[in-house]
């Protein structure tokens, strides 16, 4: 459902919000990456700016039409393109946040070396590309987090099972350590490079806090709503 005016509950707080997806180079020209677009952080970050956050949104590789979404006063957007450079800008986005969502679509590996000239067949064929694993940037964040802070991940699952992605997401909240983890199902409806989301929240226990359906900006208000419900003492 929309809403004619936005409430002001989140005004004060200061958010960091990461969108997108990384691309890790290959040569010059070339890049490992993925089909994130920044819709649902660009959506996170506009909610919040709308409900009276001060928004820092790190924005990995989003066009300037998905960035037009979360133009506002509040929202200053710090471009990024790789995995170690966003995890530069969210460490020191978060050092004064009182919430941090990571909505970006992080490259798992990166390769072990970029070319520095473009690659080219009379060289050769090339065969392999050597990868190292990119540091879990969101777990760090909630391992090192500033006293009173919430930290929200996602998880995009394509199992079709939904108990399945809740047992899954479940552990992935333990491993990284956060207070909700936001589970997206990637399918060909929902998910990636799409308008629509359907989520579930999941928080203590691997219970789900909440679901929600809908556009993206439906589903960012329905993780606010998630993120206030958790910060007010009850
Ligand atoms: N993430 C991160 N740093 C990484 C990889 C992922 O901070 N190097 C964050 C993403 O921004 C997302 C969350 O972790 O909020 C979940 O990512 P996901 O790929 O689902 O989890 P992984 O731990 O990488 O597990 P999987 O093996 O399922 O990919
Ligand atoms: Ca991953």
């Amino acid at each position: 459902a929309l809403r004619a005016v936005a409430p002001r509950d989140l005004a004060g707080m200061r958010v960091a919000v990461s969108a997108g997806g990384t691309r890790e180079p290959i040569d010059p020209v070339r890049f490992l990456g993925n089909r994130s677009s920044g819709r649902q952080g660009a959506a996170l970050a506009a909610e919040a700016a709308a409900r009276g956050a001060q928004v820092i949104l790190v924005a990995a590789n989003v066009s300037a039409d998905v960035l037009a979404g979360a133009r506002h006063p509040n929202v200053e957007v710090r471009p990024v393109a790789t995995a170690a450079e966003l995890g530069d800008a969210m460490r020191e986005a978060a050092a004064s946040a009182d919430v941090v969502i990571m909505a970006a679509a992080v490259a798992d590996y990166r390769p072990k070396t970029a070319a520095d000239q473009k690659l080219t067949k009379e060289d050769g064929v090339l065969e392999r590309i050597e990868l190292v694993e990119n540091e879990d940037i969101v777990a760090g964040l909630a391992a090192s987090r500033p006293e009173g802070q919430t930290v929200v991940s996602f998880a995009a699952e394509t199992n079709a099972d939904a108990s399945a992605r809740r047992e899954r997401a479940a552990r992935k909240r333990e491993r990284k350590g956060v207070d909700l983890l936001v589970v997206n199902r990637a399918d060909a409806e929902h998910g990636f490079e799409k308008a629509d989301n359907a989520v579930e929240i999941i928080g203590e226990g691997g219970a789900v806090a909440a679901s929600a359906e809908g556009s993206k900006r439906e589903v960012a208000r329905a993780i606010w709503d998630a993120v206030t419900v958790r910060r007010t003492p009850r």
